[in-house]
């Protein structure tokens, strides 16, 4: 498109910000619609930087943005979309080459991200670089309405300190995706980290009830069957969870007839 150009998003204020955001999701898998409460609460919690992040323009109007969080030399998108009435004219290849030019110029080692395995997305990732890591379980509100009742006696979680559930984590070989790394959940406010009797499963939520599982872990198969029959029985009104590796909780939840609502794939592009 001739009259496209792309700057930084540097200038954008909160509403506008809101706007753009709205306009260009339309249309996505998921309602992704934010109020402005919502989108700083997103860019804070990311670390979003906007001067780091992407606008494409066409005549006098942004038509498709990208949005990069940075932390020591590792990046992640936070979100790319194109605004619905400028799809599939090619706008989304030069987007995101130029938010890799630009971590290239702040001397980012690596970009993640995650697409869900149906979004054609994947193909421009694909072809400016990125390569698949591993692919991600999504849990929406998954019900369990359904799934029986575990035959296996849970012995009580104790609630421990942030950092001893890392420490144990990190010993548990577990690798996070990026809204699972030690400093993202350490800016939530209100969290409760949980953690079984002999220290092989761990469960982070938010204090509020029924609140998202935002990180859950486990360092053998007992350990993953103890926070799955925990997760069944104390969830009955269904769960959300994303971004889970395929490992043995997500084997003990299908094996209690509770599947992934989607699957993403976590994607790579290393610029060293
Ligand atoms: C994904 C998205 C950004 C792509 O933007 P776009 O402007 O439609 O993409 P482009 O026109 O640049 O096309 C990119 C490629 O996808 C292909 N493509 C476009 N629309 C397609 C469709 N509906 N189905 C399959 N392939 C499609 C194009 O042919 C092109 O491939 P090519 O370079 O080999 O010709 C856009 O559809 C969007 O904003 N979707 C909603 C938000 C979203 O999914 N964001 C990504 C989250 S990870």
């Amino acid at each position: 498109m001739e009259s496209m150009r792309v700057t930084t998003l540097e200038r954008i204020r909160l509403p506008e910000m809101v706007e753009l955001w709205n306009r260009c999701w339309q249309g996505y898998y998921y309602n992704m619609a934010y109020t402005p409460e919502h989108m700083k609460f997103w860019l804070e919690l990311g670390q979003v930087e906007l001067a780091n992040s992407i606008a494409i323009w066409v005549h006098n109007q942004i038509v498709g943005f990208s949005l990069l969080a940075v932390k020591d030399s590792d990046g992640w998108v936070a979100g790319t979309s194109i605004d619905p009435r400028y799809r599939g004219k090619g706008l989304f290849k030069p987007l995101m080459k130029a938010q890799i030019e630009l971590a290239q110029r702040l001397g980012l080692a690596r970009v993640y991200l995650e697409v869900l395995v149906q979004n054609h997305a994947q193909k421009v990732y694909r072809s400016i670089g990125f390569s698949g890591i591993r692919q991600l379980y999504v849990y929406r509100t998954a019900s369990l309405e359904n799934a029986p009742l575990s035959a296996i006696t849970i012995k009580p979680f104790k609630e421990i300190p942030l950092e001893q559930y890392l420490e144990k984590r990190l010993q548990a070989n577990f690798i996070p995706p990026w809204q699972r790394r030690q400093g993202y959940l350490k800016r939530y406010r209100n969290i409760q980290a949980l953690m079984n009797a002999n220290g092989s499963a761990g469960i982070i939520t938010l204090r509020q009830n029924n609140g998202p599982i935002l990180d859950v872990w486990s360092s053998n198969t007992a350990g993953a069957e103890e926070i799955t029959s925990m997760i069944l029985k104390f969830r009955k009104r269904g769960f959300s969870l994303l971004n889970q590796p395929e490992d043995w909780i997500v084997a003990f939840l299908q094996i209690n007839g509770v599947y992934a609502h989607s699957r993403q794939i976590e994607m790579c592009l290393r610029l060293e």
